[in-house]
């Protein structure tokens, strides 16, 4: 889908010639400048809509109008907006939503969006403005690269919207493409989507950027590097691990980079600790934290951001193998620290621990690493918030903050000293699990003990890195949330 910043007057909408122009009507029978614009064209036949109860303002709805006297353009779609100048954020995504929905069965290859204009309670414009490209991109995802009967073509091929704001409209196509890379590479089955998979795809982002640059380490180059954690991860799979690092520069030679530190695990069977077989497949998804940092450095290069960015991601298969973690087992990491593995299922921390102190060496700014860690953190938060625990206030703080402006929510949770109790091993010097209680806290509490050298933040995206059920789909979150935390952080600069 190609989307464009467009600037029309009000005086110019009645003689665009368009598939279908898309305007906002609100409750109480109420209309958007631009559909009294057009209901002034047709002698008011939208307001006559509106009062015989055919077209109304509630949130979702939708009318389509073809033939329209007075304008040019050959459909009008009415999307309901909600009460005018109180249109919530939810409110706005199922309008837009509601619109796409209808013009991708239609006809019509080119229609503009008069949806801009629409105030949205706690929103900038420029939220409503990307909102428009984001969650039309995302209607629009299919998947059926695997079935031999694919989802009929989309006419619609343009989407205009109506903004003098060319910047938002970008930054909305390369967050939007950003989450389609992300959702692609999670929704891969484990057959395919291995390590090397992922590897190979980060040598072809580094082809398709002259400033993204890949290196991959092998299990012979992370053995010398003493990662002994992650290692004994896939010593029980058949698939080799590969430690991703793609490094991303955008801004001036010693600008110290911000880290992004995806969990790349690309089936978790829970390995000797064998996890249930029902919804096991979903453990496919146990990459999408990868996933989303590959999605994000796209969408960051896409953009030119002027700043540099150092991609880190552990992949591994966590399986049974003859060769694999036992429970009791005690395995020495990077750092030194050894670790008694009580729960081989508790593997994400594993490989991240050595990837977080490798990471130490590219001097980062602040490190944010991204994994589906914990189940406890979908009971805490559900599909709502992403999990955020950090050591540094200043950038959970910008994290939260972020989150909140572009949707893609995050909540915190504590890691105070008192929890790391919970890791006290007798033989090592931690475990790698710390009970039933607080599970989400005392995994970030485990990963604190690897990133003292730097500022971090850990999100646990356990619960909205993907969907369940009828509609099962990884959601490319926390993309929107990375990208919204790094154009924030450039425009401070
Ligand atoms: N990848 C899982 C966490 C997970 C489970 C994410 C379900 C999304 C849905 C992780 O490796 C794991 O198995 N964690 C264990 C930790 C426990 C053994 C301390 C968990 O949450 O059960
Ligand atoms: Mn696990
Ligand atoms: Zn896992």
């Amino acid at each position: 889908m190609k989307f464009q910043a467009k600037v029309t007057t009000p005086a110019q909408i009645n003689s665009i010639k368009t598939g279908c122009i898309v305007i906002a009507l609100f409750e109480e029978n109420q209309l958007s400048t631009s559909a009294e614009t057009i209901d002034n064209a047709c002698n008011g036949y939208i307001t006559k809509l509106m009062t015989r109860g055919d077209a109304n303002g509630c949130a979702g709805k939708s009318l389509l109008l073809t033939g329209l006297h007075g304008v040019k353009a050959e459909r009008i779609l009415l999307i309901g907006m909600g009460k005018k100048g109180e249109t919530s954020a939810k409110q706005f995504i199922d309008g837009v939503t509601a619109a796409i929905k209808v013009l991708k069965d239609g006809p019509a290859t080119e229609v503009y969006y008069f949806l801009s204009e629409v105030a949205v309670v706690n929103k900038e414009t420029s939220w409503a403005i990307r909102q428009q490209v984001e969650v039309s991109d995302a209607a629009l995802y299919t998947l059926d690269q695997f079935k031999r009967k694919k989802s009929p073509a989309v006419a619609l091929k343009n989407i205009q919207i109506s903004t003098s704001n060319k910047i938002a409209v970008a930054q909305g196509v390369a967050t939007a493409r950003g989450v389609t890379l992300a959702k692609d590479l999670s929704n891969l089955p484990g057959n395919l989507c291995t390590p090397s998979y992922l590897a190979e795809q980060a040598e072809q982002l580094d082809q398709t950027f002259s400033n993204i640059k890949t290196k991959v380490l092998n299990e012979a180059e992370m053995e010398k590097l003493g990662m002994g954690s992650l290692l004994s991860v896939s010593r029980g799979s058949r698939q080799p691990a590969k430690l991703i690092v793609m490094q991303y520069s955008g801004g001036n030679k010693g600008d110290q980079p911000v880290a992004l530190v995806g969990k790349g695990l690309t089936f978790d069977s829970g390995g000797i600790s064998l996890k249930p077989g029902p919804q096991m497949d979903e453990m496919k998804y146990d990459m999408c934290g990868g996933a989303s940092v590959f999605g994000t450095i796209q969408a960051a290069a896409e953009l030119k951001l002027p700043i540099n960015i150092v991609a880190v991601i552990p992949s591994s298969e966590n399986m049974p193998d003859g060769d694999a973690n036992k429970p009791g087992d005690i395995v020495t990491s990077m750092s030194g620290q050894t670790i008694e593995i009580l729960n081989t299922d508790a593997e994400g921390r594993l490989i991240l621990c050595d990837a977080l102190t490798y990471t130490a060496k590219f001097k980062p700014a602040i490190v944010i690493d991204i994994a589906t860690l914990t189940g406890a953190c979908i009971i805490a938060l559900g599909g709502q918030a992403s999990g955020l625990m950090a050591n540094h206030q200043p950038l959970a703080d910008a994290l939260l903050d972020a989150g909140q402006k572009c949707g893609d929510r995050v909540w915190q949770l504590p890691i105070w000293d008192e929890y790391q109790e919970q890791l006290k091993s007798p033989f090592a010097d931690m475990q790698n699990i710390g009970g039933r209680e607080a599970g989400t806290i005392t995994a970030a509490c485990f990963l604190s003990r690897f990133t003292k050298e730097y500022h971090w933040a850990h999100l646990d995206i356990a619960g909205t890195a993907w969907i369940s059920g009828a509609n099962k789909g990884a959601t490319g979150r926390p993309v929107p949330l990375l990208m919204q935390y790094l154009i924030d952080l450039a425009n401070t600069k």
